[in-house]
């Protein structure tokens, strides 16, 4: 009775937030050839003046990300990881992987106790958390390879923040409170310049790693990987029994990867493949839903919201069994994207009646042929194009800062299954494709990713949120292509998440009226709230081939550009 009455008073709840959808247009800044949309202001900044001193997409990215580590260190960073995608003005698309790596030491069953349980928290904060960084081996690649301006111009505005300071926002304040006791707890030396009761308005500086900047600025890859960066890396490993070594760090290589492409109508999808779980989830879902009238069901109806839902139960169930770092596991991309295949796993969808999740399982494959976080979307005025989506995973990742060198390790070891059909932080549940071994790259839902319209370039989109960022991105696409919104309309409207377990739909309040609420509930749906779904940031090229931005409202997220 009472489990009836919940997602009743959900409803009452949710009307009572439900902010009325509005007649007037809204649109995020304009400009006219060049943009880029990040979580903070002065990352963005930075990322638009090396656009105006004439570097390209990809140095732009590269600035705004290492600026991001300094003014946004929740989730900007030096200590992650990664994923790029890039196309170029010629329609040439390229996927650049700098996805952590578990240390050599590490073992499938190591955050498991002496009777087989998980350890709860051993995988998300301490030294144990980390794997092997990215980052800095991942922007020295993409340098390499498509790099215009010199790598320093690239590097410096980071550390002029860094050394000369900054003013805090309320966001950053507040998230850097959030996590003084933590810092306390897995920090033996402890991060003076982190500590303290900081509010909006405090000007903060981060000297040690604007050091280690230098490092990466005077010395590429091997500023991080080789020589003092290294070495305080590992000496923090041994004061907190951490597994990350000299040979880990060196052995760290970014893979360039092919992307993952589908079509959705006559637009073309370019996003991420294995380890990230994004891509493939996208494309699913976008082919799901694409022969049925969302348009003319209207955004976030009742029907709407219940064939996304079954398509994200499906979609969901298949990441668990068959994703997983494609050089251990022999990920069966071709087959789960295939439109035959899509179409049988949505042929046990009922419009009138909602799945138990307990009744779904991984699609059938066919014998035969044969993966706290930030995204920035960067358009330059030459017309290539740069999706990244980078994280420590959890905000502030593992809150393990290295002495010395002043940045935040990562805690992405657990987007590994710690144990078959065990959930991560994320509920994300995962088996033999994602277990931990040494080396290996854990399965991720970043889905940073280009879209195309009739071969031109239309949209560049991405979020940060854990397993919420693959359903952010296909309802901000959707929102676009389908629901007829501007950049900047499609990036605040009201989201809402559904995974295959929990079997739950997950709104955020405002996204759903009362009578669709009360038509799902009808269909079989329960519904759990959430607070907050996503910071997505986006650029669309217009008609007139103008660049609108799309920064999310939901934090500081800026667009910036001319
Ligand atoms: O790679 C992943 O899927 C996760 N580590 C992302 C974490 C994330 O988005 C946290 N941000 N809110």
């Amino acid at each position: 009775m009472i489990k009836r009455l919940i997602p009743l008073l959900l409803v009452i709840s949710i009307v009572a937030c439900q902010t009325a959808i509005k007649k007037e247009r809204i649109t995020g800044r304009i400009t006219d050839s060049a943009m880029v949309v990040s979580a903070h202001p002065l990352a963005s900044r930075a990322g638009s003046e090396i656009l105006q001193k004439g570097g390209n997409a990809i140095d732009a990215a590269i600035a705004t990300q290492l600026v991001l580590a300094v003014v946004h260190p929740s989730a900007g960073n030096v200590g992650g990881g990664g994923f790029m995608v890039v196309r170029l003005n010629d329609g040439s698309a390229y996927t650049l992987d700098y996805r952590e790596t578990a240390p050599s030491g590490a073992t499938t069953n190591m955050y498991l106790g002496e009777t087989g349980e998980v350890i709860k928290g051993l995988s998300e904060t301490g030294h144990l958390a980390s794997g092997v960084p990215g980052t800095v081996a991942g922007l020295a690649e993409a340098h390499k390879k498509f790099g215009k301006l010199p790598w320093k111009e690239l590097v410096q505005p980071a550390i002029d923040l860094a050394m000369d300071g900054f003013i805090l926002t309320e966001h950053e304040a507040e998230g850097l409170n959030y996590i003084q006791e933590d810092l306390e707890k897995f920090n033996s030396i402890l991060p003076n310049h982190l500590m303290n009761a900081w509010k909006a308005g405090d000007s903060i500086r981060h000297t040690d790693l604007g050091y280690a900047l230098e490092r990466i600025r005077d010395n590429g890859r091997a500023g991080f990987y080789e020589g003092k960066t290294a070495d305080l890396i590992v000496e923090e490993m041994k004061r907190g029994n951490g597994l990350i070594t000299h040979e880990d760090l060196q052995a760290y290589q970014a893979i360039w990867r092919e992307p993952i492409t589908g079509e959705y109508k006559n637009y073309k999808i370019i996003s991420m493949p294995p380890p990230s779980s994004g891509g493939i989830a996208l494309i699913q879902l976008l082919k799901s839903v694409e022969p049925y009238p969302i348009q003319e069901w209207g955004w976030n109806t009742a029907p709407t919201v219940h064939l996304m839902t079954e398509a994200e139960r499906r979609v969901y169930a298949d990441r668990a069994a068959y994703l997983g770092d494609p050089d251990f596991f022999e990920v069966p991309v071709d087959k789960i994207t295939h439109p035959v295949y899509i179409e049988e796993r949505m042929k046990t969808f009922d419009p009138q009646k909602a799945t138990p999740s307990r009744d779904i399982k991984e699609g059938v494959l066919q014998p035969g042929e044969s993966s706290q976080t930030t995204h920035l979307s960067v358009i330059d005025q030459y017309g290539n194009a740069v999706a990244v989506t980078t994280t420590l995973n959890d905000g502030y990742g593992s809150r393990v800062v290295v002495a010395g060198a002043g940045f935040i390790l990562n805690d992405e070891m657990d987007d590994f299954s710690m144990k078959p059909g065990v959930p991560n932080m994320y509920g994300a549940i995962g088996g033999e494709a994602n277990k931990i071994m040494p080396g290996k790259r854990m399965l991720s839902s970043m889905t940073p990713t280009i879209v195309e319209k009739d071969g031109h370039l239309l949209m560049v989109v991405g979020t940060p949120g854990g397993t919420t960022i693959i359903t952010s991105v296909f309802q901000t696409i959707l929102n676009v292509l389908e629901h007829n919104m501007t950049m900047q309309e499609a990036v605040t409207a009201k989201r809402f998440h559904s995974q295959w377990i929990p079997d739950t739909i997950q709104p955020e309040f405002g996204a759903l009226l009362k009578d669709d609420s009360l038509q799902l509930i009808r269909y079989g749906h329960t519904f759990e709230s959430r607070s907050s779904i996503g910071r997505v940031d986006a650029i669309l090229v217009l008609a007139n081939g103008k660049l609108e931005g799309g920064a999310d409202p939901r934090g500081d997220d800026a667009a910036d550009g001319f």
